[in-house]
Order: C-alpha cells, then structure tokens, then sequence
C-alpha cells in the first residue's frame, strides 16, 4: 500500500496540522510505503516572499522529522524537487471540467471572502490531484477540509481513464473522526488564516499566554458544568494528556469547583511535556542542517524515479509518445 501526503509551508505548524494530518501519517509510516512532501507549489496561490518561502520549508522539514517522521523508512522530499507534478497537472487539467473545480469548497469560501483570485487558487485541486496521482497512492491521511480535494482527484483519475485507458490507481482519503476538527483559541476550527492557533514548536511563555488566553463563558468556578466535555481546554487536554487525566478534569468541571485558570494550566503543562522529546530532537535537528537537506534530496530523488514512472505512463496513453 502506498500513502501519500503533503502540508503546506505557509508558517509554524500548529496543533491542528499535528493532529489532523501529521500523526496519522507518522503512524501509517508502519503501514505501508510512505510518501510525505512539502507542498511548496501550493504555497505560492498565498504566500508572494520568497525569503519566507524558504525559511517556511526549512521549518516544515525540521517540524515533521522532529516529531517522529522517518526518512529512511519514508520518502520526504519538497514538491518543488519534482517538477514532474507540474507536467502532471496539465495533462489532467485538459479532462478536468470546470464546474468540478466551481464546487469547490475552498474555492467558493475564498470567493465568498472577496479574495482576488489568481489561475493557481482556481487550479489548485488539479495540482494536487497529480501530487496524489503521480505515485499511484492508495492512501490519503487529511484534515477534513482535504476530503473533496481528494474526491476531486478520484473524479479526474476517473476522467483520465475512461479516456485514454487504465493510467491511475483510485486514492482514498483518510480521516481520523476523532481529530478531524482541532479547536483553536476562540474555539473555531484551528486554522492559520483564522489567527487562533497553538503551535506545536516555540517560545515558552508566548505559548503559555496563548493556552491561558483560550476562550471560556463567564460562570463561576463553582458552577457544575453539565457541558464540561464540550469545553475547548478539556476537548485539547484529550489530544495531549493520558486518558484518564483528561476524564478527572472533564468530570471535575461537571462537578463544579474547578476553575478554568487552573484546567488551562493543566492543560499547558500537559502539551508542554507531550512535545518535550520532539523539541528536543527539533534543536538537535536545527543544528544540523547539512543533515536536514541530505534527506530532503534523497527523498527528491526517490520520489522523482516513481513519478518518472507514472508520469511516462500517462504521457503514453494520452499519446504525447
Ligand atoms: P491551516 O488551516 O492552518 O492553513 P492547512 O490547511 O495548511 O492548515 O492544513 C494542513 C493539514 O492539516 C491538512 O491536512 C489539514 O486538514 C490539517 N489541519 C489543519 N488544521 C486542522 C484542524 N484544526 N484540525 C484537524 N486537521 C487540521
Ligand atoms: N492541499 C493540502 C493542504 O492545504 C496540502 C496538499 C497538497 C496535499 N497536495 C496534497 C495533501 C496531496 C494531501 C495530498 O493542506
């Protein structure tokens, strides 16, 4: 089985990002043959520095291994490393229809937005379906938000092949139910774009400040709180602390008497330690950067000799040979 994703490298990665799509992945890394990448193409329909771009990429890479991804047993390499996805992406543009591309969620919420749209925001479900495609992925592990972009590209694989014959493997998405929706600080959904993100990496007493800023109504620390698994301090101390921790702080809030200083404090302590080896091994990473970039190009060239592969496969086909 092949699995196959990719994260973006629009800035610090967050508790969302980690228990939405890079722990899934990291565990599947067990499962199968494992294809994990820095989405830099996709970064530029957003992110117009290119100094920042870099750095944004660095990061990424140092983020992921630091927090248990294996470059030998998996292949990790950065999009752009491979143009492939590029040519890619225009032969499944020309079967792509448009009104697959119009119903788009992130397509109609960025139009809603008002955001002056670019051909690359419009195209970008045809990228990533030759990002999937390219290696004959069987496996997807996402965030929710992903899941259309990937039945998008079983529509367009599906296009493909009714056309010019068998090329593409049908991928699936994965998705943990039970993480699908980190909450963030105010209690939306964790998202870059929407300002209210816990990072997994960073300075202490900013990261404390943000666990202690999180969101909660005005009762007293006395009231019982009937709603306490609702609570967004308990829904993340689920995510970062054993089991039946996370339930004494649940029933104590249904209770009454706790109050919410002390639940984020846990909280913070908890998430604290829960990434204290992965920030460890993050700076003993940072310091070898030669190290970081070696594995960066293995995996471009791993990757690169498998999208040759499809690649040459769908060029056939289509009778560009
Ligand atoms: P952001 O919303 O911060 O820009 P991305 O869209 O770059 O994050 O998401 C990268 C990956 O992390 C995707 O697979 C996405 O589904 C997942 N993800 C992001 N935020 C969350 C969240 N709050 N809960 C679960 N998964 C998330
Ligand atoms: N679009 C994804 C995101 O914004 C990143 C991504 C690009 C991706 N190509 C992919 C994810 C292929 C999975 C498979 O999060």
């Amino acid at each position: 089985m092949r699995i196959l994703s990719g994260i973006q490298p629009s800035g610090a990665l967050h508790l969302g990002n980690y228990f939405g799509m890079m722990r899934p992945a990291i565990e599947l890394q067990e499962k199968g043959e494992a294809y994990y990448f820095i989405a830099d193409y996709h970064s530029m329909t957003s992110l117009y520095d290119a100094a920042e771009r870099r750095t944004n990429c660095l990061d990424v890479a140092l983020d992921f291994l630091a927090c248990g991804l294996d470059p030998k047993r998996t292949v990790f390499f950065r999009q752009s490393d491979v143009p492939e996805h590029c040519e890619l992406t225009w032969l499944l543009g020309t079967v792509t229809p448009m009104a697959l591309l119009e119903k788009c969620h992130s397509y109609k919420d960025k139009l809603a937005k008002g955001i002056s749209f670019n051909f690359g925001l419009f195209a970008y479900p045809v990228l990533m379906a030759a990002d999937i495609l390219i290696y004959d992925s069987d496996l997807v592990p996402v965030g929710q938000d992903q899941k259309q972009h990937v039945e998008v590209t079983r529509d367009i694989a599906i296009k493909f092949n009714e056309q010019y014959g068998p090329t593409f493997v049908l991928p699936e998405p994965q998705i943990r139910s039970e993480v699908a929706k980190v909450p963030g600080t105010d209690g939306e959904k964790m998202s870059k774009s929407y300002g209210n993100t816990i990072e997994i990496f960073g300075e202490e007493k900013a990261l404390r400040k943000k666990v202690m800023s999180l969101k909660m109504d005005s009762r007293t620390p006395q009231e019982p709180k009937p709603d306490a698994d609702q609570n967004l301090a308990v829904q993340l101390l689920k995510l970062v602390a054993p089991a039946a921790v996370a339930q004494d702080f649940e029933d104590r809030l249904r209770a009454g008497g706790l109050g919410y200083g002390d639940l984020k404090k846990a909280l913070f302590e908890h998430y604290w330690s829960y990434f204290a080896d992965a920030r460890k091994k993050r700076a003993e990473l940072a310091a070898n950067l030669d190290h970081v970039n070696a594995v960066l190009r293995d995996g471009a060239a791993r990757a690169r000799s498998k999208a040759r592969e499809v690649l040459q496969r769908a060029r056939r086909n289509c009778g560009l040979e």
